[in-house]
């Protein structure tokens, strides 16, 4: 399977951070956070990668991963998202990439800790559709919220005020070829973005959306606070201390 990595955006939630650099380009601990998203796809077995950034700092992701062969990557592939459309906006530029085959989407702020590979295999073996994870969090207003009952997601809410469950759908995305038809009819959301919530939901009433539920640690990095928790997890693990 291929894997999309999307790491375009202002990053305004890091503000004044990212303001002369991309917030994918930040360190977490002792690494560039796009090191983290790309080492989830490795270890999951996703190798054929494509990067989608955007603005200003966009030729710095070549200088840092080029070829990507250090970092176990089969083929590195960049492309440029204009302007601050959205998620779904950007992955739509994944199109020609895919060529029609399953992909795996993943948000170049988001720290797995986990090993994905038992969820990209259940996805191989979907005969089509979508495949979500879910996290249980305290603060699930800061995402996608999945409202499940009896094994299925009923609904996904992005960002609701008063969220109706304790499940974020986290930053990795499993589609199908689906996906692209999905996106070109999808209109910009209150915020101005083609949002992914949107693609979830299509997929939602079609039927064709699985889940699984993350149980290691996961976080965005996309605020100071979510920033410095991530780097502090990985400080932990890599002292070894709990
Ligand atoms: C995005 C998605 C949201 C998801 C989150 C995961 O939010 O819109 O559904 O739960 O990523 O990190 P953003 O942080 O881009 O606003």
């Amino acid at each position: 399977m291929k894997g999309v990595i999307l790491a375009g955006g202002l990053g305004t939630r890091l503000h004044p951070l990212t303001k002369v650099t991309n917030k994918h380009l930040l360190p977490i601990y002792s690494k560039p956070m796009i090191y983290y998203p790309i080492e989830t796809l490795v270890q999951g077995g996703v190798k054929d990668i494509l990067l989608v950034t955007g603005g200003n700092s966009a030729g710095d992701f070549l200088r840092l991963l080029g070829n990507g062969k250090r970092l176990g990557i089969r083929s590195m592939n960049y492309t440029y998202q204009e302007g601050e459309g959205g998620i779904a906006d950007a992955l739509f530029l994944a199109q020609d990439f895919a060529d029609g085959e399953k992909i795996v989407v993943i948000l170049g702020d988001n720290i797995f800790e986990e090993d994905i590979s038992p969820f990209v295999d259940s996805f191989k073996k979907q005969s089509r559709g979508a495949r979500l994870l879910l996290k249980k969090v305290p603060d699930p207003e800061r995402f996608g919220v999945a409202e499940v009952k009896a094994g299925k997601v009923t609904r996904i809410v992005e960002k609701p005020k008063t969220p109706k469950s304790d499940y974020a759908v986290v930053g990795l995305y499993m589609y199908d070829a689906q996906v692209f038809d999905i996106i070109r009819p999808l209109r910009p959301s209150g915020r101005g973005e083609l949002e992914i919530t949107d693609v979830n939901n299509a997929y939602l009433k079609r039927d064709q959306l699985e889940y699984d539920i993350l149980k290691g640690f996961w976080s965005d990095a996309g605020t100071f606070e979510s920033l410095y928790r991530a780097g502090r997890l990985i400080a932990e693990k890599q002292s070894g201390k709990p």
